[in-house]
């Protein structure tokens, strides 16, 4: 770990790992045990920790502890250790177990909004992303002063999971260096200040395609509208409530973006007038009428606005079928309408989809190709997704 306030919070991430069975070397930059001391690291790690190039030099612990990892994890990166790790400086111990580490890497960086956001901090997390380094994005919140924004260290139990999920996955980072969108999660269109139109969506499956982005080695923009669910951590956060803010929000975040995956369940109509205060029983008398208008077809605007092959679009779509054929004639209608790349196709008629923790799935291609994938959870039909997405992103 570097040295930054945030170390304490390492101290959880430290405690979950070794709660959970993982064996943990702990290496403090000198800087992070100003902020933590060597006796807690070893008390929780159950090992001495290893702080110097110099210490044990007999058992040549800078190449060693590197080579030997199955994981390393970097909490709390500052802003000088991404600076250090992006130029292969090898000024201390840390440094060198970068250099000679060729498991996977996960780096979470904790520091203040402006660190983060200089364009040289930015440029030193896209070359370590290119090369295949894990950097979750930071948290945005309250930071060490009375002051908030993007900088903080995601919280321990969300590090948690990440690392879990990279150590039972073992994914390839064959989305490393991609900058990828994803929406999810169901608009609120308001009625009037209390109420709204929403819908069903869990924003579940959004969340899964987030995460295993995050774990391929995409720097990922989440764009949730309403979610039952936590996003993952290491995500770049994008609230919204209604369609036209999601619109919005999508169009910012894909001028870059090498992917855009459409999973939100959008409004297709919303109220023609938000009522300035609450509706009344009294004067709405018994009938309430309502108009309602056609929102933007958010991923048909997005295929509008590509110039050229970037970037790759997927979109979803949820259908009640009658039968398997029709689900297909079903899905290569909406596909050719919305002109995406990819349309991820449900069939929400007979089997659970709403909130389930499982999903099945019709993969259609505009090169007319299908990939079904049976009944499985939510997180496996995200990483089938991304596999089609790579091996688009890989023709082009
Ligand atoms: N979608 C969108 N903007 C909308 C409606 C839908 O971007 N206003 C996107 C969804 O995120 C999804 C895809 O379009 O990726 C298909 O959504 P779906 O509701 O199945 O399609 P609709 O266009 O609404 O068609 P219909 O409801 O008539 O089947």
């Amino acid at each position: 770990m570097a040295g930054g306030i945030a170390a304490y919070k390492a101290v959880e991430v430290l405690r979950g790992l070794t709660e959970s069975g993982h064996d943990v070397t702990v290496v403090p930059t000198a800087a992070a045990l100003k902020f933590v001391g060597a006796a807690t690291w070893e008390a929780l790690s159950g090992k001495a920790v290893h702080d110097s190039v110099w210490a044990q030099a007999d058992q040549v612990a800078h190449v060693r502890l590197g080579q030997e990892a199955d994981l390393v994890v970097v909490v709390p990166a500052t802003a000088d250790l991404l600076a250090r790790a992006t130029h292969g400086v090898a000024s201390d111990l840390l440094t060198n177990v970068l250099l000679t580490a060729r498991c996977p890497v996960l780096m979470a960086p904790a520091m203040h909004t402006e660190m983060w956001a200089h364009p040289a901090t930015q440029r030193n997390a896209t070359e370590l992303r290119r090369r295949g380094v894990i950097v979750l994005e930071p948290a945005a919140g309250r930071l060490t002063g009375a002051d908030s924004g993007p900088g903080r260290l995601p919280e321990p139990r969300q590090i948690l999971d990440a690392i879990d999920d990279l150590l039972r996955r073992r994914p390839a980072a064959d989305l490393a260096g991609r900058r990828v969108v994803v929406s999810a999660g169901g608009t609120r269109e308001p009625l009037d200040p209390v109420r709204f139109i929403g819908n069903n969506s869990s924003g579940r499956q959004g969340v899964e395609l987030a995460r295993t982005a995050v774990s391929r080695g995409a720097a990922v923009t989440l764009v949730a509208a309403s979610l039952d669910v936590d996003p993952p951590a290491g995500v770049l956060l994008v609230r919204v409530g209604t369609a036209a803010e999601l619109h919005a929000a999508m169009v910012e975040a894909s001028s870059d973006a090498d992917v855009i995956v459409m999973t939100a369940a959008v409004a297709d109509f919303r109220p023609d007038a938000e009522a300035g205060s609450k509706i009344k029983k009294e004067s709405a008398g018994a009938t309430l009428r309502i108009d309602l208008v056609q929102t933007v077809d958010v991923l048909a605007d997005l295929t509008r606005r590509r110039e050229g092959e970037r970037p790759v679009i997927v979109g979803f779509a949820a259908e009640t079928a009658t039968s398997n054929d029709d689900l297909h004639a079903l899905g290569k209608a909406k596909l050719a309408r919305k002109g995406c790349d990819l349309l991820v196709v449900n069939e929400v008629g007979r089997a659970p989809v709403f909130g389930a923790v499982e999903n099945e799935v019709l993969i259609m291609g505009s090169d007319g190709g299908v990939t079904e994938l049976s009944r499985r959870s939510k997180a496996a039909v995200a990483d089938g997704c991304w596999d089609a997405v790579v091996r688009i992103l890989a023709e082009r």
